[in-house]
């Protein structure tokens, strides 16, 4: 394995505001990570920052050797909320990333239409978003995701607004799509349980200031299926993260009631 992504000594200050201090992290390529942690420890501002979407006060992320400045091709991102244009069909959203590439050509069409199938949305590439429920409208956020290849790909809480069911159906296709093209994952969610089942590795983020608490390397056997969520390591990867969030949020809570 080789490296993809480094980031080292991140800081991001907005304004007085400490939002992330002393970020360092390695992740290989084709790793799926997770970022966990309470609200406010600078999850998206992390997101963002590797995405090139926001500068880092110091510090820096590389990519492939490269420091990040802006946001690339090398990168998809999908966010919490779908932002799928209203006016635009299935295929035609999907599209957008290779288009603002460039590329629209026959190939195109046809890598972009075999992705719409990966993520099981084969037969509507005609319809428009408000003809389809939540989570296909995500999905086609996936594929849109996909389509301009990226070696990495940021996702933030992007199952965050489904329900129970689509969303666990949503984690295997998610571990599915990854398997077979093995790109490298950062995967941020407010669900444990979501993140030790699809992780190699869970980043647990404190707040105030944000900053990396603990790397917990899941050492759960691939391909997963969701049954391995009952098993007793699962459970305790779930039960010792729960606790370090826990300690967190509870100092956190009491130092700003007094
Ligand atoms: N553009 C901004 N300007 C000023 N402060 C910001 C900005 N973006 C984020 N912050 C602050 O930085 C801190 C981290 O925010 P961030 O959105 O990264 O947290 P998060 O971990 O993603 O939270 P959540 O789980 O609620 O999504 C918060 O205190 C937030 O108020
Ligand atoms: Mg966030």
């Amino acid at each position: 394995m080789t490296r993809k992504v480094e980031v080292t000594g991140l800081n991001k200050w907005f304004g007085d505001l400490e939002a992330l201090r002393g970020i360092a992290l390695e992740v290989e390529r084709g790793e799926f990570i997770s970022v966990v942690g309470p609200s406010g420890c600078g999850k998206t501002t992390f997101l963002r920052i590797v995405a090139g979407l926001e500068p880092a006060s110091s510090g820096t992320v590389i990519i492939d050797g490269r420091v990040v400045t802006k946001p690339g091709n090398d990168r998809g991102f999908v966010f919490q909320t779908d932002n799928l244009l209203p006016w635009r069909t299935v295929l035609s959203n999907a599209m957008i990333g290779p288009e603002v590439g460039g590329r629209t050509g026959p190939e195109e069409k046809r890598r972009t239409l075999d992705l719409l199938k990966l993520v099981g949305l084969d037969g509507f590439e005609n319809y428009y978003p408000r003809q389809l429920s939540g989570g296909m409208r995500q999905r086609v956020n996936l594929a849109r995701a996909l389509a301009i290849d990226p070696e990495v790909l940021l996702m933030d809480e992007p199952f965050a607004s489904l329900d129970a069911q689509t969303r666990e159906i949503m984690q295997t296709e998610l571990l599915r799509i990854w398997e077979q093209g093995r790109k490298t994952v950062l995967f941020v969610t407010h669900q444990i349980d979501e993140a030790v089942f699809l992780s190699d590795r869970v980043l647990v983020f404190a707040r105030r200031p944000g900053r990396l608490q603990e790397c917990v390397e899941i050492k759960l056997p691939r391909p997963r299926s969701l049954g391995i969520k009952r098993t007793p390591e699962f459970v305790a990867y779930v039960d010792h993260i729960w606790r370090l969030i826990e300690d967190d949020v509870r100092t956190a809570v009491i130092h700003e009631h007094v």
